[in-house]
């Protein structure tokens, strides 16, 4: 049966950011009101960039939080040496997980450079059976990819390697200076353990992204849209501008 995510509208660019940091920080506080880690999977991508600005400007004093979080990559480039800077496992440490002295025994990352990439998945698998995910932050690939699970992803996939699909190259070539530079494989937790998530928020901006965004609300349900999952999964908030609702009116606002 679907289930239907919350969708918050931000006005604007700022608001965007800080409605997004309010209700990460909302789950953050839920979560830990239980004992133990708060496992926390977090995207690369442009559309996140603003929350994890507003994290570290405005609640970056939650020590009692940021110290029991644990970080568990979402995705990553395959064949990578570990300094490499494209790696999102580095991406991320310069833009959210330094600035919250989130120590490395608290991150789960990707061996980009493993011998033996089915053994690497495994074990990231291993990893998650022994503890899912608390809280996904995820980002909307144009062609509706969560992660790196491409169009045809099943919803009970498991951690692999995947190759990445044109869509895919093309919009991740604009973080590296073209596509001469971007891997075409990659590592990707598989949906079956990101539909286990406690709490998942789905971050979408921009007019490129009104179609897919549309189409993840009203499409069937199927892996041809890996993010028509998000309609089977608890407790999911999307987070849009107008920008990117301007293809799903009419709609109701909360
Ligand atoms: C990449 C990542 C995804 C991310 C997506 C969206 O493909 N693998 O996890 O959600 O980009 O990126 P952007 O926010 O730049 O649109």
């Amino acid at each position: 049966m679907d289930t239907a995510p919350t969708i918050k509208i931000a006005p604007n660019n700022s608001a965007f950011h800080i409605l997004a940091a309010d209700i990460f920080m909302g789950a953050i506080n839920r979560v830990a009101a239980q004992d133990g880690p708060i496992r926390v999977v977090l995207p690369t991508g442009s559309t996140p960039l603003g929350l994890y600005r507003e994290l570290i400007a405005n609640h970056v004093h939650r020590r009692d939080l940021w110290d029991r979080v644990h970080y568990v990559a979402l995705d990553d480039y395959a064949g990578l040496p570990p300094d490499d800077r494209r790696l999102f496992s580095n991406w991320l440490d310069r833009d959210i997980l330094g600035p919250l002295s989130i120590p490395s025994s608290h991150r789960t990352i990707f061996n980009s450079a493993a011998p033996d990439p089915s053994a690497e998945c495994a074990r990231m698998d291993a990893l998650l059976d022994q503890g899912g995910i608390d809280i996904a932050v995820l980002g909307l690939g144009t062609n509706g990819h969560i992660g790196f699970n491409e169009p045809g992803s099943a919803f009970d996939a498991h951690t692999r390697l995947i190759h990445l699909s044109v869509d895919s190259l093309e919009a991740n070539a604009a973080y590296w200076g073209g596509m001469d530079h971007v891997p075409h494989t990659a590592y990707t937790l598989g949906l079956g353990h990101i539909m286990q998530a406690r709490e998942t928020i789905l971050l979408v901006q921009g007019t490129h992204k009104a179609d897919i965004l549309q189409r993840m609300l009203h499409d069937p349900v199927s892996p041809a849209l890996p993010a028509t999952a998000l309609r089977r999964m608890r407790n999911v908030t999307i987070i849009a501008d107008r920008a990117a609702m301007s293809a799903a009116e009419p709609f109701p606002r909360t």
